[in-house]
């Protein structure tokens, strides 16, 4: 279905990184601290290139940098990348994953066809868990390979379509427990990289339609996986008005899609039921309040929130948590026409709560309130919404950390923890009744916008009054969901924000309490 952009194999290799033959070696270099064995080792079999280009002060070790030498008859290897952890003392597994997105990075500008990771091996075994360290290298090695070139015709020089890389483990305990980590990676690293590609595709080859036929087809490839999507007719007549109202401005009609994972086996629904609702506008003109031309372009990445959970559930059907899941994304276009929603229109939302519309730009909200009423019906146990939903949440945040909001401390607190592991950094904002205060219309029971202030506060007030009494965190993804790759990553395009923050999510949350105990 998607033309696969570069497949990367990624295995554990109990190999010695030194003589292992490949056209590119990939070792972490400390900008501080020691140098450990490996390191040395290959500075001595290299002549004592390393020290020379730490001397030249070219290459210093930093986090985010690489230096290129050439093999010799000593080493294996035709090519080694330097590659900077940072100081050895505050070494993380956040710059590992960097490095090894850097190292798969180089490799596929060097057309290089294998490549080897020995960026741990110098890391103090006793510090970091070898399922981590594997986990973080393999979901690093797939983002770090990934372009995004279907549609370029003419290549300047080509591209290698395979990219096999093995991370070197001589020993065969660590090695098994890196091979458990890395498989776990490959899983979110792949469902990263489709998530990618989806986003990066444009307005007039993603559309509501188009996006639910991706996901069923999705679902059929995957066991344990199903999809119901509700056209515009079925959206209509379940009053799911505000979905309704965005939509019908488009000639592309609007979309429910509903994917649900469920369990296999012993132990099965044991956990909460998890709900993830994700805002999929597939083009944001504005609708009838239009936006400026500047960068409207990058509102083809409006539906990043939606197709974050696609990737997340492909990725949870991979990994089987014990509890369900739900992925619930709601698909529009906010396009202004003659069929369009208007500024004053009092639009009945599926929870029965009236909105008077006072910007129809303010879209995004009016299509999640329907989808997490929508995950209330379905009796999910805790719903995480995720959208690139303000802009006002770029200016508090830039375009690093995505904001959370919610009512509930500990699940702010479980969605912390998730950023933390899988290195998608989120901030927490409020959400209380000083700006709810501000959503409340004089002739409806909201409306869509609030004042000039906090306006990722005051949309996080508004979506918390359609969760009910289950609990409900929000992620305002504007920053990272159109950040393009290239500054930070050298890739230009989205970077998949949320795939590894919501999967680490519910894999973390499958281990809680069982159901009604
Ligand atoms: N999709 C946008 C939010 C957005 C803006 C994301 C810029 C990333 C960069 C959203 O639908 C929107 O237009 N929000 C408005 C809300 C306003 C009208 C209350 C905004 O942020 O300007
Ligand atoms: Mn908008
Ligand atoms: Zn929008």
């Amino acid at each position: 279905m998607i033309k696969e952009i570069i497949k990367v194999n990624v295995k554990v290799g109990r190999v010695d990184a030194l003589t292992v033959r490949s056209d590119l070696l990939a070792v972490g270099v400390f900008s501080q601290g020691r140098d450990g064995a490996l390191c040395k080792e290959l500075d001595a079999r290299l002549g004592g290139a390393i020290g020379k280009v730490r001397e030249l002060g070219d290459f210093k070790g930093k986090v985010g940098t690489t230096a290129l030498l050439y093999g010799n008859e000593e080493i294996g290897a035709r090519r080694v990348l330097l590659v900077g952890l940072g100081e050895r003392k505050k070494a993380d597994v956040a710059g590992l994953r960097r490095a090894a997105i850097c190292a798969a990075g180089k490799a596929v500008e060097l057309k290089a066809a294998s490549c080897v990771l020995a960026l741990h091996a110098d890391l103090a075994a006793g510090k970091f868990d070898a399922a981590t360290l594997g986990q973080v290298l393999c979901e690093g090695a797939c983002f770090g390979a990934y372009r995004y070139d279907e549609f370029v015709t003419e290549t300047e020089d080509g591209r290698s379509d395979q990219l096999n890389i093995t991370i070197a483990e001589p020993d065969g305990a660590r090695s098994r427990k890196l091979a458990k980590g890395a498989r776990v990676g490959d899983v979110i690293g792949q469902a990263q990289n489709f998530a990618r590609t989806i986003m990066n595709r444009p307005a007039n080859v993603i559309n509501p339609p188009s996006l639910a036929a991706i996901a069923k087809q999705l679902a059929k490839e995957t066991p344990g996986l199903t999809c119901t999507v509700l056209d515009e007719k079925q959206i209509k007549a379940r009053k799911m008005g505000g979905l309704t109202a965005v939509g019908q401005g488009s000639a592309n009609k609007p979309r429910l899609i509903v994917r649900k994972y469920t369990p296999a086996g012993k132990g099965a629904a044991g956990g909460k039921t998890v709900g993830l609702v994700g805002k999929a506008i597939t083009f944001d003109s504005g609708g009838i309040s239009i936006k400026p031309a500047a960068r409207m372009h990058d509102m083809k990445f409006d539906k990043s929130g939606g197709v974050a959970v696609l990737g997340a559930m492909k990725a949870i059907s991979g990994l089987k948590p014990r509890g369900e899941v739900y992925g619930i994304i709601p698909s529009a276009e906010n396009m202004p026409g003659g069929m369009s929603y208007r500024p004053g229109d009092i639009i009945t939302t599926y929870s029965g709560k009236t909105v008077e519309i006072q910007n129809t730009d303010a879209e995004g909200r009016m299509i999640l309130c329907d989808a997490i009423h929508h995950a209330v019906k379905l009796e999910c146990d805790v719903i995480v919404d995720i959208a690139t939903l303000t802009g006002a949440c770029v200016v508090a945040l830039g375009e690093g950390l995505a904001g959370v909001m919610s009512h509930n401390d500990k699940l702010v607190e479980r969605i912390k923890a998730a950023a933390e592991s899988s290195g998608e950094k989120v901030w927490r904002l409020p959400c209380g009744e000083e700006y709810l205060e501000q959503m409340k219309s004089k002739i409806a029971d909201l409306k869509n916008i609030g004042g000039k202030w906090a306006g990722a506060c005051t949309a996080a007030a508004f979506l918390g009054e359609f969760a009910g009494d289950v609990d409900w965190a929000h992620i305002d993804m504007a920053g990272a969901g159109m950040v393009d790759g290239e500054k930070k990553y050298g890739c230009p395009g989205s970077i998949g924000f949320g795939v590894r923050l919501l999967t680490t999510f519910v894999m973390n949350s499958s281990t809680g309490r069982k159901k009604g105990s």
